[in-house]
């Protein structure tokens, strides 16, 4: 497709949809205030969600439910489409937002469903042969992990893991944790920007540097800080950053997003190939073009980044951090509960992990459940067994103080038969 195309569907694709009023109205209404306390604020930030009264989400660390206006844009290009109208996908538009959003470059983002998606692309696309070692890491998710494992497999090339302290306090520690694993045959290098089994954030700018003096490739599995954390790619993408909008940005149900540094949206091999995969003038657009594809994701993902500037990620972040720490500080003071995740504020975002202790944390997840309807996730993997509670903007003090007084009495009392 040609760019004169992509800006005909842009327009096309952006001019009668409803939502963008919505969200304009929206940013008119919270102008001003958005201090991580102000519960005027945030109390009409959460009535743009559908999630329904008593449900208490404490997940979104699997999966962010999508405010309204998102909801609004996928129903509306899908009805569009049923009407033989399909308005295409406004490329630029979707770029651009991005790019302001998150930082780097327009021309590098590429659309898959998810992270596990985007990891695929990265590790079939880099030419990997027979000797040649991947270095990861026993805090990654399978969805940025087991893309390596088949390749490495496939063409006889080796995965090292180097184990990652759970409770790290500087930036240091993890570096040298990573580094220490890195030999001659090192080609490449994958670890998550924010773990997901205790939220902690890496430090991938200074590993980024390191990783370019010695011709390592750097993939970043950045599942979590997208609308989590006021982040810029220019900084923290490595060489390639798989994600999921769908977390953190609140972006619908298989919304993924890939961004390839410069030299990569040439020198990737597309994994799947569509009409343009070898045109290079397309650069990393070459990976968007994969048949006839579900338009409405992305529309909706359109939405949400709107949604997202809208209210101002710098403020976003400050409100979830202000639970997560209330969460946490609340978890730190009950006796029995053992808190994993990091007391350093700068090593961490949304998400708290914990233990308490003599329960199985499976037990304590479904108490939570049946007693006030709380989601929470369960870290088996690794066999680490702990619960994990991330917060979000349509959480509230009020969530935050049931689930620390629900916690306090099983750490008394343990689970009622
Ligand atoms: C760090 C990390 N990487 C990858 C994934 C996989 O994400 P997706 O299922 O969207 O591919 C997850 C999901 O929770 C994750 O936490």
């Amino acid at each position: 497709m040609t760019v004169d195309r992509r800006r005909f569907l842009s327009v096309l694709g952006g001019a009668s949809l409803a939502w963008p009023a919505a969200v304009n109205a929206l940013a008119r209404d919270l102008q001003s205030g958005g201090a991580p306390d102000d519960e005027t604020f945030w109390s009409v930030v959460r009535g743009q969600f559908l999630i329904p009264e008593g449900r208490m989400y404490f997940n979104n660390g699997t999966l962010g439910p999508s405010p309204r206006v998102v909801v609004d844009a996928v129903a509306e290009h899908t009805r569009r489409v049923a009407q033989t109208h399909p308005p295409g996908v406004a490329w630029d538009d979707l770029k651009t937002a991005l790019s302001r959003l998150l930082g780097g470059d327009p021309e590098g983002f590429v659309f898959p469903r998810n992270t596990t998606e985007a990891m695929n692309f990265v590790a079939n696309g880099v030419d990997l042969g027979p000797g040649d070692a991947v270095l990861s890491t026993d805090h990654e998710h399978i969805g940025g992990l087991e893309p390596w494992k088949l390749v490495t497999a496939r063409r006889g090339a080796r995965l090292d893991i180097v184990s990652l302290p759970s409770t790290a306090t500087s930036s240091e520690e993890l570096l040298q944790a990573v580094w220490q694993g890195v030999v001659s045959s090192t080609r490449v290098i994958c670890v998550s920007h924010l773990t997901f089994t205790t939220g902690t954030v890496f430090p991938i700018p200074e590993l980024a540097d390191r990783c370019a003096e010695n011709d390592i490739v750097l993939a970043v599995d950045g599942a979590h800080p997208p609308g989590m954390l006021d982040i810029d790619l220019a900084e923290v993408s490595g060489d390639m950053y798989a994600s999921s909008p769908h977390k953190w940005l609140l972006a619908p149900q298989g919304t993924g997003l890939l961004y390839l540094t410069e030299p990569w949206r040439e020198q990737l091999w597309p994994t799947l190939a569509s009409g343009g995969w070898d045109d290079q003038t397309l650069g990393a657009h070459r990976f968007n073009h994969l048949g006839t594809f579900d338009e409405s994701r992305l529309a909706g993902l359109l939405a949400a980044v709107e949604w997202t500037t809208a209210i101002r990620m710098p403020r976003i972040e400050a409100r979830i951090r202000y639970l997560r720490s209330m969460l946490e500080t609340g978890l730190r003071s009950i006796d029995g509960v053992q808190v994993v995740t990091t007391p350093e504020e700068g090593l961490k975002g949304g998400m708290v992990s914990f233990l308490v202790n003599g329960l199985e944390s499976a037990a304590l997840q479904r108490h939570l459940s049946r007693t006030a309807n709380v989601r929470s996730r369960v870290i088996g993997e690794y066999d680490y067994r702990w619960m994990r509670l991330s917060t979000h903007v349509y959480n509230s003090p009020e969530q935050v103080t049931r689930v620390l007084e629900l916690v306090a009495d099983t750490a008394r009392s343990g689970i009622p038969a």
